[in-house]
């Protein structure tokens, strides 16, 4: 059985694609850690964006900045308590290490996700009130995460803070990762699977059922195809069928046309033809 394993391996290999193909669609791979975000207006859309991002969980980002002396540094994480403070999606830090002041930016039980094609903005609310800012309203942390082909999961930026508003402040973040890119998609319709099945199946079918024949029975010539009689029978059969349903008249008796002759013209086709050539 040794001699198989070609055909076999060759199979394997676009098994695997189909299976692969076949769990992505299903979502299979996505873990849990997305549903801890608790989304501002639940839905299944958003629930689908929020899996797209599934590969930046479970990873405290983080990214500094210097506004004149003052250094600040942030904390994002996905669906999970970012630099380890109880529902807080980002934080900053501001200050040293001895002196540490820790600033609620958002929280992933106020979630908002909107998807495109090549991105994805994640809107954390509920933070920390503003002291003088923004009419004193909660701070605001939105993250969008672009598409890069070439990082799995890129480094956080910081791109700006937005407080010189009266209302809808915002901190503004950015990721880059492969998670959002638009899958490259050698997409295959069910169908399409099928037949790659079938003729998978076929392949090891006639092979295999072509190797036992020959190398264990002894088969020769058109014997060494698997189970010659059966499909002979199958041909027999079917013809039979056919000539049954698909025949418009009976087969013994002869075709009656009126007004033409069934019978062969008289003169010999050879001699037709002959008086063009010249002798
Ligand atoms: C994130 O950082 C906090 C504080 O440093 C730590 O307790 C926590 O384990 C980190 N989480 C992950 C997933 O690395
Ligand atoms: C999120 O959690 C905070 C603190 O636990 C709570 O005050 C707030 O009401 C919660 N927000 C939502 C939308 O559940």
């Amino acid at each position: 059985m040794q001699v198989l394993m070609h055909p076999i391996g060759g199979c394997l290999f676009m098994w695997t694609l189909i299976i692969q193909l076949v769990l992505q669609g299903s979502g299979v791979y996505a873990d849990d850690a997305t549903k801890n975000c608790k989304l501002t207006f639940e839905s299944e859309s958003e629930r689908k964006v929020l899996q797209r991002i599934e590969p930046l969980s479970h990873k405290n980002f983080t990214a500094e900045t210097k506004i004149g002396e003052d250094k600040y540094s942030y904390v994002f994480q996905l669906c999970g308590d970012a630099g380890g403070v109880p529902g807080a999606g980002v934080i900053q830090v501001e200050g040293q290490k001895t002196e540490k002041k820790v600033t609620v930016i958002g929280m992933y039980n106020a979630t908002e996700v909107i998807g495109g094609s090549d991105y994805v903005w994640l809107v954390y609310g509920n933070g920390e009130k503003y002291d003088t800012h923004c009419s004193q309203e909660q701070r605001k942390a939105i993250l969008m995460i672009f598409c890069n082909r070439n990082l799995n999961v890129g480094q956080l930026e910081v791109v700006q803070e937005n407080r010189e508003r009266e209302q809808n402040c915002f901190y503004q973040f950015k990721i880059e990762s492969s998670a959002v890119c638009p899958a490259l998609e050698y997409k295959l319709s069910t169908g399409s699977i099928l037949l790659i099945i079938a003729f998978c199946l076929l392949t090891v079918y006639l092979i295999g059922g072509f190797l036992y024949q020959r190398l264990i029975m002894g088969a020769k010539g058109m014997e060494q195809f698997p189970n010659y009689a059966f499909w002979t029978e199958v041909g027999n059969l079917s013809a039979d069928g056919c000539d049954f349903v698909c025949r418009s008249r009976d087969r013994e008796e002869p075709p009656t046309y009126t007004g033409v002759s069934t019978e062969p013209l008289d003169e010999d086709p050879d001699e037709r033809d002959d008086h063009l050539l010249p002798m």
